[in-house]
């Protein structure tokens, strides 16, 4: 099978980032039957300044019409609003129809308190529909927001988070070592207090949950307040964690936390068939330019990638590789107390590969 990849630097130590993510994907054991084929791609706030639009439409249609998947770097937002640019990858959400965000975060498994969940987060609606007004009454302004949940929305999301509890547990199977026993999805919403909006999201979840083919899921909620206190508590008790958009983006940052350095988190954009890497980090520009960026979270976005094309295989390899440097602890980046530079880090992986 060849893959056709889009790969998209970006801004920043995204340039120096995602070709290392090329190279593992190279380097995958050619026993795997998996070829590559990559087409580089424009956007971000430099390709705003040299073009006029952050993310071509060019980018965009070969995305859609000639590509499997993508990797993302990162781009620089500029602190002061800049005329006519807005965010490449919310855009790209947006028009590849990229309904779910993915966040594994994991520490290796011999940490003194290991942890492996993946927070899947709906991306298309919730509070951030951005439907909002403000208008004036005696007492002052009053501000207000939509907070819009589907049947449909929820629907898919809870069964895109179902299916990666079992592809997980097959991950698992397949010889990872994992602090968990069987696959669980926690539901999380605060429908104590929202009984329709939070209701349904609740509901649908549980019901989506209730499709036999989750029959080896367990299934269990978590108000998202007490979420939160036993996420920081407990953290080594979650599997996979399915929230509504504002919830997922909340919890997915404090989870990120957890581990150590941005420098290691991956994520994923998903939608029909399709699914762009992504590391969680910006363009770091405070480090950019010196080749010490840690290039795990791409390794590992590149990874989750492989996932949703059905490529497990290819994908424990990568998480395989990437566990064994981390174990080792030898070849660090600076971020996570080391010396060694990205190129290090990525020949180090490459051979364990
Ligand atoms: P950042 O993630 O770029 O950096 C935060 C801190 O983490 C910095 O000290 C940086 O050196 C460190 N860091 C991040 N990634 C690292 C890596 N791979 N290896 C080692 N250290 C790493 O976030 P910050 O500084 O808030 O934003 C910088 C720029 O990135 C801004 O223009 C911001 O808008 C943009 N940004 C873009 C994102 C995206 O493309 N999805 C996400 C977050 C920020
Ligand atoms: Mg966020």
């Amino acid at each position: 099978r060849t893959l056709r990849i889009g790969l998209i630097p970006g801004d920043g130590i995204g340039k120096e980032v995602i070709p290392a993510g090329r190279r593992i994907l190279e380097a995958l054991p050619a026993s795997l039957g998996l070829k590559f084929e990559f087409v580089n791609l424009q956007a971000g706030f430099e390709t705003f300044e040299k073009t006029g639009a952050a993310l071509p439409d060019e980018t965009v249609q070969i995305l859609k019409s000639d590509c499997d998947g993508a990797l993302f770097g990162a781009v620089s937002s500029p602190t002061t609003p800049v005329k006519g640019y807005s965010s490449p990858i919310v855009a790209l959400r947006k028009k590849l129809d990229l309904y779910a965000n993915v966040r594994p975060v994991k520490t290796v498994f011999n940490a003194p308190k290991p942890i492996d969940m993946v927070i899947v987060r709906e991306n298309t609606e919730d509070l951030y529909v951005k439907e909002e007004k403000t208008y004036d009454t005696p007492e002052g302004k009053v501000a207000e927001a939509i907070k819009r949940i589907s049947q449909r929305a929820s629907s898919r999301i809870a069964t895109m988070a179902g299916e990666i509890a079992l592809r997980r547990q097959k991950i698992r199977a397949a010889g990872s070592p994992s602090i968990h026993k069987g696959p669980l999805v926690t539901i999380t919403h605060k429908s104590n207090v929202l009984s329709q909006t939070d209701g349904l999201f609740r509901a649908t979840s549980k019901e989506a949950l209730a499709n036999p083919r989750f029959l080896s899921v367990a299934v269990e909620e978590q108000i998202v307040d007490s979420m939160v206190y036993k996420l920081f508590r407990q953290p080594e008790a979650y599997d996979v964690i399915v929230a509504p958009n504002l919830y997922g983006d909340i919890l997915s940052d404090g989870a990120a936390a957890l581990v150590g350095s941005l420098g290691l988190v991956p994520s994923a954009n998903v939608g029909e068939g399709f699914a762009i890497g992504e590391p969680c980090h910006g363009s770091a520009p405070d480090i950019m330019g010196q080749g010490i960026a840690n290039p795990i979270a791409t390794l590992r976005s590149a990874a989750l990638m492989l996932e949703f094309l059905n490529e497990e295989e290819a994908a424990a390899k990568i998480y395989a590789a990437v566990d064994a440097n981390l174990s080792e602890g030898k070849l660090l980046s600076p971020d996570l107390g080391g010396k060694a530079k990205t190129e290090e880090v990525v020949q180090d992986i490459l051979r364990r590969l």
